[in-house]
């Protein structure tokens, strides 16, 4: 009888550690994107989907045997309360696990009460002000920080011999930490900061600003936008303005984006950014990565959003991979974690869990097919995210 029951027991208990194994194995792990794909910014949302449907590509639907499939929720552009809304509707609707994407920096502070609550590990494909990932523990960043590419700006300004400036930047958090970024590392070099211009974020004419800037007659100009429709018009309204012509060199971060940059045409060329990634970096895996975009969606060029998106992906796989739906541990999986990127070597710092990376400088200029491409001609290496270690 006991040693029936026993049996019994047993398989029982087989039976339950094979269902259970089958149901590890199936497990499906649900990803929520929240990124714009309407309205004027809704380029951004199309580079990260096109970012992650490369890497699942390249890697396959499974994390450890886990189906990994991706939601993605249309955030239109900053819109704090509609990135809250859609993050709770993915919670507890959608039942995510994780989260991933996230543009604007008001949309990714907006959602950090909320993952922190719930505990769902975040993967922010770009905002990009330092502070955020301060907000929350389960936030991990893989795109870049302005502060992380402006000092390395101000010091290359520097050393060219440019001696003022003046810094012009959208009024809210990015804006912020480029102009502070720059500015002080620029100050404290000796160089002379003759204004520093806080522009409207919903700005469309930038003839104004382009005049207060001519006044001065600053040796350069350093700018910040958010990439899209208002770094393509400040860009336009530059040239349009006469500053080039008035010897005002031009300085900036993700101004010339890849995707806005055929159309800027010749009055791109010589721009000088910093900034971490650029498609024409040299190196196999960024081909590879280029060239698979291409494959997959024609005509899709690769940008600071796709590349985000397509790290981002990584870590989430590697998170997945390691714990499945056993989200609390996650973050911890990935702290201190390397890998090559299609923008260089990069880590994951293990305190502030943001990217590590090269910052790279570079000139606007035509490749030899008469393509306009970010051209990079100097590297710093291994740049963390300089405004968390203030
Ligand atoms: C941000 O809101 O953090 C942001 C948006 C667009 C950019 C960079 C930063 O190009």
């Amino acid at each position: 009888m006991r040693k029936t029951f026993l049996k019994a027991l047993g398989s029982a208990c087989t039976l339950s550690l094979l269902l259970s194994g089958a149901a590890l194995a199936d497990h499906t792990v649900k990803v929520g994107v929240i990124a714009p794909f309407s309205g004027p910014f809704a380029i951004w949302g199309k580079q990260f989907k096109d970012g992650v449907e490369v890497y699942v590509a390249q890697n396959g639907e499974t994390a450890g045997g886990h189906t990994v499939e991706f939601i993605y929720k249309d955030s239109g552009g900053p819109n704090p309360s509609g990135a809250k809304s859609l993050a709770q509707e993915l919670i507890i609707q959608d039942q995510v696990d994780y989260l991933g994407g996230l543009v604007f920096t008001p949309n990714a502070l907006a959602v950090a009460p909320l993952i922190d609550e719930a505990q769902i590990p975040t993967v922010i494909f770009n905002a990009a002000t330092s502070s955020i990932v301060m907000e929350s523990e389960y936030f991990v960043r893989t795109s870049f920080s302005l502060w992380q590419v402006s000092e390395p700006m101000a010091q290359w300004a520097w050393d060219q011999g440019i001696r003022s400036v003046v810094v012009s930047v959208t009024d809210y958090g990015p804006g912020n930490d480029a102009q502070v970024a720059f500015g002080s590392a620029f100050e404290e070099l000796g160089g002379t900061v003759l204004d520093a211009i806080k522009m409207p974020l919903q700005t469309t004419d930038f003839a104004p600003f382009m005049q207060r800037i001519k006044d001065q007659n600053p040796d350069a100009l350093f700018a910040f936008l958010p990439a899209g429709p208002p770094t393509f018009a400040f860009v336009k309204s530059y040239n349009e303005n006469g500053l080039p012509d008035a010897g005002i060199k031009f300085l900036g971060t993700g101004e010339t984006d890849e995707t806005n940059l055929q159309a800027l045409g010749d009055a791109a060329l010589g721009l000088t950014t910093a900034y971490h990634y650029s498609a024409a970096h040299d190196s196999d895996l960024n081909r590879a990565f280029t060239a698979k975009l291409e494959e997959m969606s024609p005509g899709s060029v690769a940008n600071l959003a796709s590349v985000g998106a397509y790290d981002g992906a990584h870590v989430l796989y590697e998170m997945i991979g390691a714990v499945g739906s056993d989200r609390t541990k996650a973050v911890d999986v990935v702290r201190g974690m390397e890998w090559e990127s299609p923008r260089g070597p990069v880590s994951l710092d293990p305190v502030t869990r943001h990217i590590t990376q090269n910052v790279y400088i570079r000139r606007v200029a035509r490749d030899e097919n008469g393509v306009l491409i970010n051209e990079e001609f100097e590297t710093i290496p291994d740049v963390p995210d300089l405004g968390l270690m203030q």
